[in-house]
């Protein structure tokens, strides 16, 4: 197993392409299990997920061939409906092949993915939305058992304590474009993700209204067809690199990047004293000589992400006042506290809150990835830190970030994988 080790202290500099977006690319792939037909995905990111989604896919019957971020996915008329406990443990979002296989096939098998370091993380908003279509459910041996005669529209609130969910939302959806009338899904989660799937779908033949907003509409069609779709740009990866930019008073320019799909960020970002110029597609981020503390409270879509979240904190760790990060979507969401305080930061956590008061400096020191944003929060402290800080289990970013260390390389970071 690799480790990673950052030398800190440069200054970033230079141009970075952000890669296809890894939560939109996940519910993108298990809807091609709604057709037989071929489907040509474009700017598909190099990722541990995503080759855990192909395996899923090829698990089920499918074929599935990838060549410099072009996948297609084909066949089969005899596909599978069981999704294996050891594909869908170790990636969550495998859980979202539940509503394309009960679309298509009227039956699915899915593992519960179960908990995670970042919390519980229950499933209890996709049952509730694939049983409103009609669908028997069972839950045995830790799989989900799914059935039905028919899928029927029905009109769903798929709001739960801690708001919309996204993966409920494409699931449900996935779902219901196979069922016969038309549903309403209320509440639904309105994040970019969730809008790329809907045209995704659209494209295969699906009528949907509403998509990226919180009520969405869909009539039931009888068959779905191949379709040639590109994935939208990573804007949590694009958050990170402007987070890296900041907290290392460098000059990064974005590239790839919808500045749409990152308002509250952008607008915390600049009250926290960034500069950013952006252009079609494009973003330069730079800072003023001295950064300030900023809130931050964690919410739904267009509310700031809570995929940024930790990213946000290793930049409050250098920032001088005090900053309060709120986390409303994962109360449990800060393993990242702990190691930041490693590095010589100071953190109190109280419940859902985080207060950091900015110190002068952080120091390199050995620290342990826990879940995929605690790692990146760690490689941008790494990479402001005095000295040298080495960072365990970086399979977690694997997940989710693709060569980031190329990436941060070409900007001039001391950065390279070292055998653990
Ligand atoms: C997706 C993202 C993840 C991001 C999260 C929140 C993917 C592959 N992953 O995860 O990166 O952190 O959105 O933006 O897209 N909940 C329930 N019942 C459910 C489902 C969720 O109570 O049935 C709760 C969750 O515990 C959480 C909240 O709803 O508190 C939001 O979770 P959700 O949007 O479902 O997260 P995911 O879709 O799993």
């Amino acid at each position: 197993m690799d480790k990673l080790v950052i030398r800190g202290g440069q200054k970033l500099k230079g141009e970075v392409t952000i890669s296809g977006s890894k939560n939109s690319v996940l519910p993108i792939l298990a809807a091609t299990l709604l057709t037989d037909e071929k489907c040509v995905i474009r700017d598909v990111p190099a990722l541990r997920d995503t080759n855990t989604m192909f395996r899923i896919l090829r698990s089920l019957g499918k074929t599935v061939e990838l060549e410099k971020g072009v996948v297609t996915v084909s066949g089969s008329k005899e596909c599978g409906w069981v999704a294996d406990y050891k594909l869908v443990s170790t990636m969550r979002a495998s859980f979202c092949v539940l509503g394309p296989l009960l679309g298509k096939l009227k039956k699915a098998q899915v593992s519960l993915p179960g908990g995670c370091v970042i919390g519980v993380r229950p499933v209890d908003l996709h049952i509730k939305g694939v049983k409103a279509l009609g669908a028997h459910i069972d839950v045995e041996g830790g799989y989900v058992i799914a059935h039905a005669k028919r899928l029927k529209g029905a009109h769903i609130y798929l709001g739960g304590e801690y708001g919309s969910s996204v993966l409920a939302t494409g699931n449900v959806m996935m779902a219901a474009v196979c069922a016969e009338g038309k549903t309403i899904l209320e509440s639904a989660a309105c994040e970019p993700e969730v809008a790329d799937l809907g045209d995704f779908l659209i494209k295969m033949g699906a009528r949907i209204k509403g998509h990226g907003t919180p009520i969405i509409e869909i009539e039931g069609v009888k068959k779905l067809h191949g379709v040639a779709h590109t994935i939208i740009p990573d804007r949590i990866e694009a958050g990170t690199f402007m987070v890296a930019s900041l907290i290392t008073d460098g000059d990064i320019t974005i590239k790839n990047v919808n500045p749409r799909h990152l308002g509250a960020l952008l607008d915390k970002l600049k009250e926290a004293g960034a500069v950013i110029s952006e252009s079609a597609m494009s973003m330069r981020v730079v800072r003023k000589k001295q950064l300030r503390p900023v809130n931050i409270t964690t919410l739904p879509y267009p509310g700031f992400p809570t995929d940024m979240q930790a990213q946000i904190m290793a930049l409050m760790t250098v920032t001088p006042g005090i900053s309060v990060i709120t986390e409303k979507i994962y109360p449990d969401r800060f393993m990242h506290v702990a190691e930041l305080n490693r590095m010589g930061a100071h953190i109190q956590r109280e419940g859902p809150h985080a207060i950091v008061e900015g110190v002068r400096y952080l120091s390199g020191a050995p620290v342990m990835a826990s879940d995929l944003r605690a790692s990146a929060c760690l490689v941008l402290a790494g990479l402001v830190a005095k000295g040298t800080t080495t960072i365990s289990r970086i399979y977690h970013l694997e997940r989710g970030y693709e060569n980031i260390d190329t990436k941060l390389q070409s900007l001039g970071a001391k950065i390279w994988r070292e055998k653990e």
